[in-house]
């Protein structure tokens, strides 16, 4: 404590409290981007805090990305076994598999004795496949998971380098680059001013089902990542835990 204190990471952590109205803010030591302690003592802060806030049965939605994939080694210590149902909060193949909210949710209940329940489908739908798929019934079970998540996991991503990373086509990118999207957190892209300005396509958690969630994790790191984090945090929901380091934390209240 007294470290934290010293290092100045406890008034970051206050000043981004205050400054953006969150339930709680967790500064870690490091670069998650250069330092891979980092981006483990990120996933080690992310399991304790899902042990302190869950209570038994809750359903749990996770996403994707290596931050996230971060917490899963961390589960086995931190998680006492209260039979948690891990969620994919998003149906996308878009990325490695093991990046990938249902391969995550899968491992999650695995190391913390937990179930969980998966959605398998592309990235990119279609308009016509994508109003077809939300008929099934497999689709409508997930969507009234949804409903009842108790708590979210969520990483954040540089716009574009998410596009990127889940080929997006070139009129996604173009979209993406019109309208100024900075950060990206489960499917939806959000501008400088904290507004979602897009969402991909595919079936998942809703901005409007995250928001009735208990509590939010929002786990990302990496000084290159300020101004997505940034611009997630301008609209961030109250019972928001943002999960990040130093390096980000840094650059964020330098942007501030
Ligand atoms: O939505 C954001 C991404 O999933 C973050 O991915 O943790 O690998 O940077 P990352």
């Amino acid at each position: 404590v007294l470290v934290h204190e010293l290092s100045g990471l406890g008034e970051m952590e206050r000043q981004l409290e205050q400054t953006f109205k969150l339930a709680q803010v967790i500064i870690v030591p490091g670069d998650s981007e250069i330092e891979s302690y980092a981006k483990s003592l990120i996933g080690q802060e992310a399991a304790k805090q899902l042990e302190l806030l869950s209570q038994d049965q809750d359903t749990v939605a996770v996403t994707g990305g290596s931050t996230i994939a971060a917490i899963t080694d961390h589960l086995s210590v931190h998680i006492k076994p209260k039979n948690l149902v891990f969620v994919a909060a998003r149906g996308g193949i878009g990325e490695n598999v093991e990046l990938q909210a249902n391969h995550i949710a899968s491992a999650f209940a695995l190391q913390a004795s937990g179930t969980s329940r998966t959605l398998y489908l592309p990235d990119h739908l279609s308009e016509k496949a994508y109003k077809t798929m939300i008929k099934e019934p497999v689709i409508k079970e997930m969507m009234d998971l949804y409903d009842n998540t108790n708590i979210v996991i969520h990483g954040i991503g540089d716009a574009k380098e998410m596009a990127r990373r889940r080929n997006s086509s070139q009129q996604e990118l173009d979209t993406i680059s019109q309208m100024q999207a900075v950060g990206e957190a489960f499917g939806y892209y959000f501008n400088e001013q904290g507004k979602a300005v897009h969402r991909i396509r595919t079936v998942g958690i809703q901005l409007k089902q995250l928001k009735q969630a208990r509590h939010l994790l929002a786990v990302a790191g990496g000084a290159s990542k300020a101004s997505a984090i940034l611009s997630y945090l301008k609209h961030a929901p109250r019972q928001t835990v943002l999960i990040t380091d130093e390096g980000a934390a840094k650059n964020i209240t330098q942007l501030m």
